[in-house]
């Protein structure tokens, strides 16, 4: 029986996904490369360093661990400029009411993202009150898809992992849930989130009995 949701952020409660495509789209171009729209999937859910990392690869650039850390922080700071101006008008269509839903219907709701900006962001957008953990990328060592932030997740809710589902917008966290032993629900093009039990567009007019359908 499932009780409760971990939510990702990027993507999936805000659209900040566009604010980390357009700061890695300019570390692109200022490389001298161009980073497309499609590129930037590999990217989703993943973390800063290794994020870099495939976007190196995408350039055919090398660079040594001083210079790549130098890099990263550069984009992490664009990233920061851009979230710092977010306000209530930019979390997703029908995600307040949803929470605000699975709340009344008695499920916890956790926050599943290994950014490490996802304070920033829950704060700005007044969003905190919903949560009733919130793991992000302070608390894990390891990105998706690698289990460990939704695992964390389950555990700071008291539930099993077999109690929780997932929302997700990535191909790394869809499999990150599966390893957890999670359902997931993807959020997102059918076409992309292949691997999820089901998929929905976004959250508007979603009603709680989607998590009794699976
Ligand atoms: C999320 C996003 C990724 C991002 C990662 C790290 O998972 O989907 O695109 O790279 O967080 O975010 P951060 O804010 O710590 O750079
Ligand atoms: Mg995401």
């Amino acid at each position: 029986m499932i009780k409760g949701c971990i939510f990702d952020l990027d993507g999936v409660v805000v659209d900040t996904a566009k604010y980390h495509y357009l700061a890695w789209k300019r570390l692109a171009n200022e490389l001298g490369f161009e980073f497309t729209e499609h590129d930037n999937e590999r990217l989703k859910g993943v973390s800063r360093m290794k994020s870099l990392e495939i976007l190196l690869e995408i350039g055919k650039l090398s660079f040594d661990e001083d210079t790549k850390l130098k890099l990263a922080e550069k984009k992490n700071n664009w990233y920061v400029e851009y979230i710092s101006k977010m306000d209530e008008s930019e979390i997703l269509p029908g995600v307040k009411e949803f929470l605000s839903k699975l709340k009344e219907s008695g499920y916890k709701i956790a926050l599943g993202s290994v950014s490490k900006n996802a304070m920033i962001i829950l704060e700005n957008t007044n969003l905190k009150q919903y949560f009733d953990a919130i793991i992000d990328g302070n608390k894990v060592t390891k990105a998706k898809p690698d289990p460990e932030v939704f695992l964390k997740g389950a555990e700071e809710l008291n539930l099993k992992p077999e109690e929780c589902i997932v929302f997700e917008d990535a191909i790394a966290g869809i499999e990150a849930a599966r390893r957890a032993n999670m359902k997931v629900i993807g959020v997102g093009s059918k076409e992309i989130l292949k691997d999820a039990d089901m998929v929905i567009e976004g959250f508007k007019n979603v009603s709680v009995d989607i998590l009794k359908a699976l």
